[in-house]
């Protein structure tokens, strides 16, 4: 099926949707974006999601290509159109082009920001089968650059860190930064010892993850012992049990890590649980 997509302004197929060359989202990763997921035909977090992005446009005095309103009709005139039950948005907003290529930014007055949104169907992705196996993670070094907090299309690294992991036959990776876990290369990460469940803290090497939020909401809810705080690879691989947290995946358990088996190999009974509190709350929430 071809897809209905938004660019700039207008809904149109997949095929017929164009970007310039001269854009700097192609051209200089000068760009930001969002991933929302559906589930019942309906947006998950949607609010959260729409913070995090005017956040990452001010931390990079890019102009805010609509309105919050205007985006939630977008998303949601496209899940229509897409006849979407399961799946995801994607937002992108870009810098523009300005018709040519230059490292100074183009003057906002005159240069528009470039704004593209997609769905993609993902039928089964509340009720996925790898989550009930749980993931095989390795880990990498970080070498992204320093601002991970804001949420640019800058995924080159990223992506090398997921083949990294397919061709050492696991399923993602951690990344590691002066001996600590930072995150998953597209998620949070968690481990948990004694029931208590550890993540690091909020700060510029990190996502600020919408889901890392409303879960760890949710966790304190439920009286789960939560602590903020940095932590070793070698203490995650001798955890009871450990988990990722993102819009795509919602709470993912890790059942291996560098080879290691975590408790009996499989998913944990604190990510079990957590996934369904999230599945079920962020439903009655959506929008
Ligand atoms: N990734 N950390 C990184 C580096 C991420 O790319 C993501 C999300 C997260 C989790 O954030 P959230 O819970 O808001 O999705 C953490 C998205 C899903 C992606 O790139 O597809």
């Amino acid at each position: 099926m071809t897809r209905t997509v938004y660019v700039n302004g207008e809904y149109l197929p997949e095929t017929e949707a164009t970007v310039s060359i001269f854009d700097r989202g192609f051209l200089m990763a000068d760009g930001v974006y969002e991933v929302t997921s559906v589930l019942d035909g309906k947006l998950i977090d949607f609010e959260g999601h729409a913070v995090r992005l005017e956040r990452s446009l001010n931390e990079l005095e890019m102009p805010a290509a609509c309105s919050k309103e205007e985006l939630l009709e977008i998303h949601r005139e496209l899940v229509k159109r897409n006849e979407i039950v399961e799946g995801l948005v994607y937002l992108q907003i870009t810098r523009g082009s300005d018709g040519d290529r230059d490292f100074v930014f183009p003057d906002p007055e005159t240069t528009k920001p470039t704004i593209v949104l997609f769905t993609q169907n993902k039928p089964g992705l509340a009720d996925n089968p790898a989550a009930k196996k749980g993931a095989k993670i390795i880990s990498i070094e970080d070498i992204r650059w320093g601002r991970r907090d804001i949420k640019t299309v800058q995924l080159l690294y990223p992506s090398m860190g997921k083949m990294m992991a397919k061709k050492a036959g696991a399923d993602d990776a951690w990344l590691i930064e002066d001996g600590y876990v930072t995150e998953g290369t597209s998620n949070n990460a968690y481990f948990v010892k004694n029931g208590k469940i550890v993540t690091r803290p909020l700060s510029n090497d990190i996502l600020h993850g919408i889901t890392r939020k409303a879960v760890l909401r949710m966790a304190e809810e439920a009286q789960m012992e939560v602590e903020e705080r940095l932590f070793t690879i070698d203490e995650a691989k001798e955890a009871d049990e450990a988990f990722t947290t993102s819009a795509s995946a919602f709470v993912m358990p890790v059942v291996e890590i560098d080879g290691v088996a975590l408790g009996d190999g499989t998913p944990g009974p604190i990510a079990k649980r957590l996934r369904e509190i999230y599945l079920d709350e962020s439903l009655k929430a959506a929008i």
